[in-house]
């Protein structure tokens, strides 16, 4: 066995072995051995146990359909997948004929997600038996399948859903491991290219437009996501640093602003043209400038290597509610995030998404609630109208009627006056 192999045993064997101290008898579960003693008493009474089964690989699988945000299968041994059925083969004995069906993409529970998610289903197909499809291409490494359709377009939830569940699932191989990518669009894979490259050596297959039976030793279906937090994993400040050593990032740290600074502090403004957009962007800047700002207007776009070198060189980024956030990932430790918080209680929703996961990040965060008068609602609803005065009536009507009138049809109008007070903390922010 050379060092990859003992290396991915070690890994599984960590893997399986945190799994198999917890109790047994979880709906999904399933742990496959080769030979067991009381499984040949049953089935092979007369057959002495092991010297028959000297040599044959062990096989492993491990179902967990548990965690909150995605189902997971590891396993290990004989593994071969078929794309144009979505259909993987794992040998197995002395198993009853098990099946399961994972849907690669981590927000399970989100119907809408996964609708455009394709279904896996794993068979464990019992030793001998003839339905083992033929390999037509055989790997050393392990593969991991997952799914960058669900809600993959959106930045936010490429984070979110995928690139931060895959980075928790695969740094640990050490790019020895090969990803096959299902709902693959070639945007998306353009897009994180750098990142996909950091993690795996090889090439990634597009999975779903497939001819071949790909062959593996072991193989995770679906991505590791232990908790329900947005942007989030447990070690959020090593996924930050592997993220400015994927795009070569320069800056760890923020200006330190002392009383007798000349170099100003760079604000970069997120802006966005079609919804949530700042209407008097102009004042804004004037705002900033007058205030030491150096101010950079920028609406986000989808090459990660210029956003995440623009990102990084500055101390502070501000937005409202929305994907382009998202991309505070890149800014330096001790950076300020201001989310501009648009009028319908989205209090939570703003928290969740970039208020909590920014803290973790390391960064300062800052939040400007816009009043009535500061949104373009106003020019469309009265004042006593439910949109302002029961936003939870609205939310009651479902996702559709809250996003379509707060997110899609709601622009911003800042007091600049009020708002330089949140302009002013963030610069006390960085002293
Ligand atoms: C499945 O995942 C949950 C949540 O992480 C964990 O508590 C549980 O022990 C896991 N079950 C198995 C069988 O590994
Ligand atoms: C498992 O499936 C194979 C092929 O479909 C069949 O030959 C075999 O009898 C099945 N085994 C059990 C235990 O159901
Ligand atoms: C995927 O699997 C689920 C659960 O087994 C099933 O309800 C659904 O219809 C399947 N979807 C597709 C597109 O096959
Ligand atoms: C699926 O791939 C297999 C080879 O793995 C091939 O024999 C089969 O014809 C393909 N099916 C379709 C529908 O393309
Ligand atoms: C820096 O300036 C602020 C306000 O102008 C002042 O309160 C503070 O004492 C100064 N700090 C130093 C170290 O000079
Ligand atoms: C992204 O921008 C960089 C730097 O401007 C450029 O070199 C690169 O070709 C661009 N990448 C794509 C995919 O357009």
């Amino acid at each position: 066995m050379d060092q990859k192999e003992t290396k991915y045993d070690e890994i599984f064997a960590r893997s399986f072995s945190r799994h198999d101290q917890k109790r047994f008898g979880y709906t999904a579960l399933v742990v496959c051995f080769i030979v067991t003693c009381c499984l040949c008493t049953v089935f092979k009474p007369y057959l002495a146990p092991l010297p028959a089964y000297i040599g044959i690989k062990e096989t492993k699988l491990l179902c967990n359909t548990t965690k909150p945000r995605s189902d997971t299968c590891m396993m290990k041994g004989d593994v071969r997948i078929q794309g144009n059925s979505s259909t993987i083969f794992v040998l197995s004995s002395h198993v009853e004929n098990a099946s399961w069906t994972i849907k690669p993409y981590a927000r399970k529970g989100d119907e809408k997600a996964m609708q455009s998610v394709t279904n896996f289903s794993i068979k464990a197909i019992e030793e001998q038996a003839e339905t083992m499809p033929k390999c037509t291409k055989m790997y050393n490494e392990p593969a991991i399948v997952f799914s960058v359709g669900g809600y993959g377009g959106n930045n936010f939830h490429a984070f979110t859903d995928v690139i931060i569940p895959l980075y928790a699932t695969s740094r640990e191989f050490n790019r020895e491991v090969r990803f096959l990518v299902a709902n693959k669009r070639s945007q998306w894979t353009t897009k994180f290219q750098k990142v996909l490259d950091k993690l795996s050596r090889y090439e990634n297959i597009d999975i779903d437009n497939d001819n071949q039976v790909h062959c593996f030793p072991s193989m995770i279906v679906g991505l590791n996501k232990e908790d329900r937090q947005e942007l989030h994993t447990d070690s959020m400040n090593d996924f930050i640093r592997f993220l400015r050593s994927s795009y070569s990032l320069e800056r760890s740290t923020t200006i330190k602003l002392t009383n007798s600074s000349i170099k100003r502090p760079r604000l970069l403004i997120v802006s966005r043209q079609k919804t949530r957009a700042f209407m008097n962007l102009k004042d804004v800047v004037g705002a900033a400038q007058e205030m030491g700002f150096e101010v950079i207007v920028t609406e986000m776009n989808a090459n990660m290597t210029q956003v995440s070198r623009l990102v990084n060189s500055c101390d502070v980024m501000m937005g409202v509610h929305g994907a382009g956030l998202t991309n505070m990932v890149f800014l330096p430790e001790n950076g300020v995030v201001i989310q501009v918080v648009p009028c319908g209680k989205m209090e939570w929703l703003a928290n969740t998404d970039f208020g909590e996961p920014s803290k973790a990040m390391g960064l300062k965060y800052l939040e400007y609630k816009i009043s009535e008068e500061e949104s373009t609602l106003i020019d469309q609803y009265p004042h006593n109208h439910q949109v302002f005065r029961d936003p939870g009536s609205i939310q009651r009507k479902g996702w559709g009627a809250f996003r379509s009138i707060y997110l899609d049809k709601q622009n911003v109008k800042l007091d600049v006056a009020k708002f330089k007070e949140t302009l002013s903390k963030a610069l006390e922010l960085l002293h």
